[in-house]
């Protein structure tokens, strides 16, 4: 269960910090499968990176580890004194299962075995100083949010959704819980916005437009931006070059780095922050009854 003593970006009462050397940890999650989160995650690690940040990338994602592909590391973690090296890729410190386990096992965790993988990634990887720590989580609200936000302190989570609807109606869920577990949320990130044609330029919203903004306006949370629906950011996924590293003066790119400017800047004490829990919670509550 969660510690309901827990609160905002402080280890929870009795919990030893595992990463004291950890200036942010940012969760990337989502209501839904599939939105984008290790995309975002992946691309924003780099766009942090980029600033001369020194960035880690954590891929919780126990189930369905995406974060090695999409980082092109193929080479599995060293080690040194019993401990586990993190894998660097683009400048940013990696660690995921799938370094770990053969590449066709299935991945299969009861609660207690997530709480115990995830434990090891935190105190057995020799992260060091980072100033920012992005951790992947797999889709949804389950043992390893839960798990998380027991272990370390959050700074904060971000949500990715697609525009429509039905994936808002997740992101308010996921929302909650993250509440719930007093865990800061920093906003809103829309994936797959809009689809820019290359031949002739027409802007088509295959999954509606603005649902992401529309639902941050609706809880008072800050909006962090809108990423276009594009074949040069999969392929950048497939192939391990994420579009902010392969192809940096990209519109594309550029809407990567906007938000992580704004992730630092929310950091640093500039952001809005998150609103109180109790106003958050009804307004979350309010938002079900409305639809
Ligand atoms: N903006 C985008 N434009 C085009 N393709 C995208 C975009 N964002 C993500 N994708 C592609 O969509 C697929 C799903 O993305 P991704 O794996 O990042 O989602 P996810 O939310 O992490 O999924 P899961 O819930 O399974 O962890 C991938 O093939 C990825 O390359
Ligand atoms: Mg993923």
């Amino acid at each position: 269960m969660p510690d309901e003593h827990a609160h905002s970006g402080q280890p929870s009462q009795g919990t030893t910090n595992l990463i004291p050397g950890v200036k942010h940890v940012i969760a990337v999650s989502s209501g839904k499968g599939g939105v984008g989160k290790s995309t975002v995650a992946a691309n924003l690690a780099c766009a942090l990176s980029l600033t001369g940040a020194k960035v880690g990338l954590l891929d919780a994602d126990l189930y369905g580890p995406n974060i090695p592909m999409m980082m092109g590391s193929t080479k599995g973690p060293e080690q040194k004194d019993g401990k586990i090296l993190p894998v660097e890729s683009y400048g940013v410190k990696l660690i995921s299962m799938a370094f770990l386990v053969p590449e066709e096992a299935p991945l299969v965790w009861r609660g207690p075995m997530v709480h115990q993988y995830l434990q090891a990634f935190f105190r057995d990887v020799l992260w060091g100083d980072l100033d920012y720590l992005l951790i992947d989580l797999p889709p949804g609200t389950g043992d390893v949010q839960l798990s998380l936000s027991q272990m370390v302190p959050l700074a904060g989570a971000i949500t990715v959704t697609t525009p429509q609807e039905v994936a808002l109606y997740d992101v308010r869920k996921g929302m909650a819980m993250f509440q719930k577990v007093n865990v800061p949320l920093l906003g809103i990130v829309e994936n797959m916005s809009y689809f820019v044609c290359g031949h002739c330029g027409e802007r088509t919203e295959i999954f509606s437009y603005g649902g992401g903004e529309r639902a941050a306006e609706k809880l008072g949370l800050p909006f962090l931006g809108r990423i276009p629906i594009d074949p040069a950011i999969r392929e950048g996924g497939d192939s391990g070059h994420p579009i902010i590293v392969a192809d940096p003066a990209s519109p594309q790119a550029a809407a990567f780095r906007d938000i992580a400017q704004k992730l630092i800047a929310a950091m640093s004490g500039a952001g809005e922050g998150s609103p109180p829990i109790e106003s958050l919670l009804k307004k979350i509550k309010q938002s079900f009854t409305n639809n």
